[in-house]
């Protein structure tokens, strides 16, 4: 089988890179790494071990990347954008969905910056052209009941593909196949790091959370064609299929099904396309 990927030469610059960053927590903590198993792995390990707010772990290639669920995120050499950064934010555990839909957020926001593309948005948070992905994000948290000791948010983007497996193909796409052009990962890092640190502030903000989930909310209704009046398969408590109809106040999604409404806690959210699949 064909590797998925055509290794780009696109490097990173640390020092440019700490440069752009001025001003965030971000710039004096990046750590890259040429290859690690999953750099979310990593960044889980270095907050154990005492690591600072805004530590980012970055690497060019993953041999054991990780998706939501039991997922592997495929991280080849030189492809795709592997990043994870560790907060700790000063908010409660029951919100750190905010924080993971913000982060989709800002994945969307910092692509538009980049390559003027205007992705969508599947609840929790994986970003697609059409119906396929090219942005996965896996949100980990420490946290005890009532104080969130770290979170670490982890973003992989498949920027330089050329082509998938065939057994990919027709669910995954890259920045690259969507353009023509082979987008430098640096500038859609600055891009992200500087979108996530405007959104991470919002939610500590003085002003209060609730200003930072209204504005998430609305973002998210106009960003995303998943939120309201999709027929949807939903991958938990046995599977059942309804029709998206919002988020609830706490950043669930809601689904309208034959038995009632119902919520989303985590599962995975297909779009039933054929009536008769259901
Ligand atoms: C998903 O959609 O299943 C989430 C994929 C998240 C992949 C990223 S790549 C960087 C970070 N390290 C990991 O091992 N996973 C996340």
């Amino acid at each position: 089988m064909p590797s998925q990927q055509t290794p780009q030469h696109d490097p990173f610059d640390l020092t440019a890179l700490g440069q752009s960053l001025a001003g965030t927590p971000f710039a004096e903590n990046l750590s890259f790494l040429p290859t690690i198993h999953s750099t979310n792995v990593l960044a889980m390990q270095q907050a154990d071990a005492g690591a600072p707010h805004g530590l980012v772990c970055f690497a060019d290639e993953q041999t054991a990347g990780r998706g939501r669920g039991a997922h592997a995120w495929q991280s080849p050499p030189g492809s795709g954008l592997y990043v994870s950064v560790l907060l700790r934010p000063s908010i409660a555990p029951a919100d750190v969905l905010w924080l993971s839909l913000a982060a989709g957020l800002a994945v969307r926001d910092a692509v538009r910056q980049v390559t003027a593309l205007e992705a969508d948005l599947r609840w929790p948070n994986d970003l697609l052209f059409g119906p396929k992905k090219f942005c996965g994000i896996l949100t980990e948290l420490n946290a005890e009941v009532t104080r969130v000791r770290h979170v670490v948010v982890g973003v992989g983007i498949n920027v330089h593909q050329e082509y998938f497996p065939e057994e990919l193909s027709s669910q995954a796409t890259s920045l690259y196949l969507e353009t023509g052009k082979h987008w430098s990962r640096q500038e859609i890092l600055v891009a992200l790091l500087n979108s996530l640190y405007r959104e991470t502030l919002a939610l500590e903000s003085s002003s209060g959370l609730a200003s930072a989930t209204q504005s998430i909310l609305g973002r998210l209704e106009h960003s995303s064609t998943w939120v309201r009046g999709k027929r949807v398969h939903v991958d938990e408590a046995g599977g059942y299929s309804g029709v998206t109809a919002g988020l609830d106040p706490r950043g669930f999604l809601l689904v309208e099904t034959a038995d009632g409404l119902r919520t989303v806690l985590s599962g995975g959210v297909r779009e039933l396309r054929d009536p008769a699949l259901e």
